[in-house]
Parts: C-alpha cells; structure tokens; sequence
C-alpha cells in the first residue's frame, strides 16, 4: 500500500503518518534508548528494533491507526508514535493503543493532540485496551482524556497493570 493524503493526519503542531523506509534509522535510535523505552520492560537490541519497524509498517499496512510515528511541524522530526498493536491477553486478541514520546517533547500535550486525531481513523465499534503502569501518572492522564476508563488492575507478561478500555 503506497502512503496517500488521505493517510496523513496534520493538528496545529504535528502530523500524523505510516512509517516509511526513511523513519528506519530513527526509530531504531529511538528503541534501542532507555529514555525513550521507559515504562518498557527492556529497551530493544538493534536487531529487535529493525524486527520492531517492520512490525510497524506491516501493521500500518492493514490497520490505519496502527502504531506510527508522530512528527513535529516545526522541525519536521519524529518525536514519537501513536497508534495500536495486537496484543494477546486473557485469552483474547486485542488492539492495544500505546504512546510514546522522546523526553524533551513530553509535557506539551502532544501525546494528547496525536493520539485524537488519530482515534478519528478508528471504528467506533471496535474496543481498545491501554495498558499502563499503575506509577506511570501522565500515561493516565492521556489515556483519560483520550476517552479510555479504567478497568481493573491485573498482570500483564508477569507485571501488574492497570488496564483502561475505550469502547
Ligand atoms: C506518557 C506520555 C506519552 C504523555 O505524553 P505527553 O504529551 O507528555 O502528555 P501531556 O503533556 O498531555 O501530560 C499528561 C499529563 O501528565 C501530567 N504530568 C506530567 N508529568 C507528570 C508527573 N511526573 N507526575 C504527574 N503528572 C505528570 C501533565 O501535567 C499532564 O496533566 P494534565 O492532563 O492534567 O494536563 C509521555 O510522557 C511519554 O512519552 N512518556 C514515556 C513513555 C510512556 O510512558 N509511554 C506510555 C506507556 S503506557
């Protein structure tokens, strides 16, 4: 599938769009960075992170708000991604909406402004799950504000979570 307009989705500060062959090297920089990969069990090897893009784009390629970079209009740099992955849990297979962005851009909203322009491409029917580390306070905020409740607490891969749906 080819990236066209329609893929792209601009707010006032950033834009919104599948990753392309070019983001490679920055998104293996970004996952194999402890920074950027906190709240995340381990940051990535660089085989991994090559392994974790190509995930990326395939999921891009048949789901339109699959996990995928957010860019700052400004600078015209990738600050971080948005979107949904599959994740297996409790015996169901679920589309797992997750952010993240690079240190010196959180604080401003934009995990916020990202995530809802890309929640328009998603189905209103179909549930999404956020998984977030019960001390990670400003993924909770986002979360909320992006229209997700709490669910329960529960382990997830061994570690206790707090688990929030939009449905
Ligand atoms: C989680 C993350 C994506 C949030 O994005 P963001 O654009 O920085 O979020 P915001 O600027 O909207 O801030 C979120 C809220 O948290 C608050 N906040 C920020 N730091 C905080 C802290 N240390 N303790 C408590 N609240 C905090 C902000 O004031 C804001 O509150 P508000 O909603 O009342 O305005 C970003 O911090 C990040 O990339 N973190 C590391 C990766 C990560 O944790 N990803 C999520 C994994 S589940």
């Amino acid at each position: 599938m080819t990236e066209s307009d329609l893929d792209v989705v601009t707010t006032a500060r950033l834009t919104v769009r599948p990753p392309r062959e070019a983001d490679r090297a920055r998104f293996v920089e970004l996952f194999c960075s402890d920074e950027f990969m906190v709240f995340y069990p381990a940051v990535l090897t660089e085989p991994e992170a090559n392994d974790r893009f190509d995930h990326m784009v395939a999921i891009c390629q048949t789901v339109p708000f699959g996990k995928q970079p957010v860019v700052e209009r400004s600078s015209g740099d990738i600050v971080g991604y948005t979107g949904v992955d599959y994740i297996d849990l409790e015996g169901e297979t679920w589309l797992e909406w997750g952010y993240r962005l690079v240190p010196e851009r959180r604080g401003l909203g934009y995990a916020t402004e990202a995530s809802q322009a890309l929640l328009a491409k998603a189905d209103r029917t179909q549930e999404l799950l956020a998984i977030i580390a019960p001390d990670n306070l400003p993924s909770q905020k986002v979360c909320l504000k992006l229209g997700f409740t709490f669910w329960k607490q529960a382990p997830v891969y061994g570690d206790v979570r707090n688990l929030y749906k939009r449905a």
